[in-house]
């Protein structure tokens, strides 16, 4: 299965754009600061670099930051942002790692389940060790999905998550997420209403974080450190985003 051909990253990327500037600060301070101390000035790659959300920031504290990303559109809307001309950054597919490296820090935040088959998120792990530099660190911010997820029903938030009262909006956003916990596949339907609505279908591959464990295993890699979330707190049963160091065993 190919995911360009089940993922339509093209007229995603404007809609990224509109919704990632609404994530507010204090989710991405944290995050930048744990990459930044990761990577220790050393050179850096984000696999899966989007439209830049982090890849800027991170070059904005001195690291030397690449980038590779499969949707041209969204790398166009990253080349045209301030600071995009420090970056070094090449269209492909992530899981070939197409950089020489080494790098003191590989990362890839919300797009490692993108990778649909077992034996692509398999490469990925392969060909990052051989990326990194002695001492380097790997790491991935994956999710542990909601029970909710699996059953019949496409499922819209709670009513108890929406916020209350009455206020004007210039768009809405309704995601709806169907999942099949045998393939580990989630199947994301995101609604986004306003002057011009749009459906996006988006398909992922989840991954529980002990089978994460063993493809890192599998390509040489140990897990290093665990957390719940970028501010570093410890990952218990109950997190919902996994943050995953790895380094050569
Ligand atoms: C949710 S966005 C995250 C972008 C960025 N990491 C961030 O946190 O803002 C997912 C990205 O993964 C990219 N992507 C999906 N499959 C890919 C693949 N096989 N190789 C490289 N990029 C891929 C998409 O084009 C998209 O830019």
């Amino acid at each position: 299965m190919d995911a360009h051909a089940v993922n339509n990253y093209e007229s995603y990327a404007e809609f990224y754009d509109s919704w990632q500037d609404s994530w507010p600060e204090s989710v991405m301070t944290p995050c930048v600061n744990m990459l930044a101390d990761i990577a220790a000035g050393r050179p850096a790659l984000e696999l899966a670099v989007g439209t830049g959300r982090i890849a800027l920031p991170l070059s904005q504290r001195g690291i030397e930051v690449s980038g590779v990303d499969l949707s041209e559109s969204m790398l166009a809307r990253l080349r045209r942002k301030p600071g995009a001309e420090k970056l070094s950054i090449t269209q492909g597919d992530m899981a070939d790692v197409p950089f020489e490296g080494p790098f003191g820090l590989i990362y890839c935040v919300a797009s490692f389940e993108y990778l649909l088959k077992q034996e692509d998120q398999l490469r990925f792990f392969v060909n990052v060790e051989k990326r990194l530099a002695t001492g380097g660190s790997l790491i991935i911010q994956t999710i542990i999905p909601n029970d909710a997820i699996f059953s019949n029903d496409f499922r819209l938030n709670r009513m108890s998550d929406l916020p209350s009262g009455d206020f004007e909006m210039a768009s809405v956003m309704l995601m709806g997420v169907k999942g099949d916990p045998v393939n580990q596949f989630l199947d994301q339907r995101i609604m986004v209403l306003g002057e011009k609505p749009k459906v996006f279908h988006h398909k992922i591959r989840f991954v529980w974080p002990n089978e994460l464990d063993l493809l890192a295993r599998c390509a040489g890699l140990a897990l290093h450190a665990r957390w719940g979330n970028w501010q570093r707190d410890t990952f218990v049963s109950t997190s919902r985003l996994v943050i995953s160091e790895y380094r050569r065993a």
